[in-house]
């Protein structure tokens, strides 16, 4: 079967350092933690990074650092994983579903500004598959009515919209490193941001409530644990030393894919300019006459997997059941489009061939 998505790490990459850390039993909180947010720090250009167990458990906190309460607005990208709404969901504020771009499967500006009422506390604006098309954009009309912006980079590590990388451009960044994105720790996040007056909050609320005063901790507040293991950063830290290679090595798999595909009708995600894309998802939306599910069960007889690009929001049962507020361009993406396979061991040719000769 060709999978896909192949982890770009190997355990001997790593043994040497899981030596160190087995022979020391130090597994946590330890340098290699600090090693990774350094790293993070570093790649994107942000002044603070914080790790987490997951880029659901980064939002949680992004939202938690805003106040964000029971009765609040947060308007989401449509198309999206359900995580993104769900953090929204869990602290009991109300999430307003704007549609995407069929180009760029991204936020409407138009959407945004249409949607946005004085109970509008938050927008998370998702890089669809990796794709941060029109942040910018987003990012001057929270500006303009003085709303934060989180960016769910869930599948965006290693992207760039005007030289700006993914991480240093909304007021939060969440990331996820699950093994489907290009930078994996097993499972593992990680929360991003600039602003100084943040720092104690994650500082403390990231430590069981913990503050250290004059040597000693107080529990000033209550916290929690989404902490990463000493094991995982260092997976971590070795797939940030290729991660720009990695992202270029997918770009090349995407014209060639491109190259044969267009021909036959598939519409690629689009990007706007000075946008550079991980390909964490190599995403079309398929010719009119063709099925995606059927496409889908066709490729897995031929040894391709492959799946749907990703869910329209309010189309899912319990979101489309409590709002009634369905999207029409993040329906029609979360019928039309689908994933291939990209990553190292791919052969381009033999995939567009099966999908060339799909009746
Ligand atoms: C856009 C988006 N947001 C959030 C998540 C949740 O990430 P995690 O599994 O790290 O919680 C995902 C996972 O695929 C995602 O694609």
């Amino acid at each position: 079967m060709i999978k896909l998505i192949k982890p770009y790490i190997s355990f001997n990459e790593v043994k040497n350092e899981y030596e160190e850390i087995f022979d020391s039993g130090w597994f946590t909180k330890g340098k290699f933690v600090e090693a990774f947010r350094n790293e993070i720090k570093n790649y994107t250009g942000a002044k603070y990074a914080y790790l987490t167990t997951s880029a659901t458990t980064a939002l949680t906190m992004a939202l938690k650092a805003l106040k964000i309460r029971a009765g609040d607005e947060v308007i989401i990208s449509d198309f999206s994983f359900p995580a993104t709404a769900n953090v929204v969901e869990e602290i009991g504020a109300i999430p307003i579903f704007a549609d995407v771009s069929l180009e760029t499967y991204n936020m409407r500006p138009e959407e945004l500004e249409n949607k946005i009422t004085s109970k509008t506390k938050a927008v998370i604006f998702v890089d669809a598959l990796g794709n941060p098309s029109g942040i910018h954009k987003i990012k001057e009309i929270c500006q303009k009515y003085n709303i934060p912006l989180i960016e769910d980079g869930a599948c965006a590590i290693g992207s760039s919209e005007n030289g700006v990388k993914c991480g240093n451009i909304a007021d939060f960044t969440c990331f996820s490193f699950h093994p489907r994105k290009l930078l994996t720790t097993g499972e593992g996040g990680a929360i991003t941001f600039n602003n100084d007056n943040y720092v104690e909050f994650f500082d403390i609320k990231l430590n069981h409530g913990a503050k250290l005063e004059n040597g000693k901790f107080d529990f000033v507040d209550f916290g929690y644990n989404y902490r990463l293991p000493e094991l995982q950063c260092v997976m971590g830290i070795k797939q940030f030393q290729k991660l720009d290679q990695i992202v270029a090595s997918r770009n090349e798999m995407k014209i060639q894919y491109k190259r044969a595909l267009e021909v036959l009708g598939y519409k690629i995600q689009k990007l706007s300019i000075n946008v550079i894309h991980n390909v964490q998802s190599l995403v079309f939306v398929v010719p009119k006459e063709i099925n995606r599910d059927k496409l889908v069960k066709y490729l897995k007889g031929k040894g391709i997997e492959s799946t749907i690009g990703t869910y329209c929001l309010s189309n899912t049962s319990y979101y489309a059941h409590k709002y009634n507020d369905m999207q029409v361009n993040a329906k029609y993406l979360e019928k039309t489009t689908i994933t291939l396979p990209c990553h190292d061991d791919v052969d381009v040719m033999y995939i567009t061939t099966q999908l060339k000769e799909y009746k």
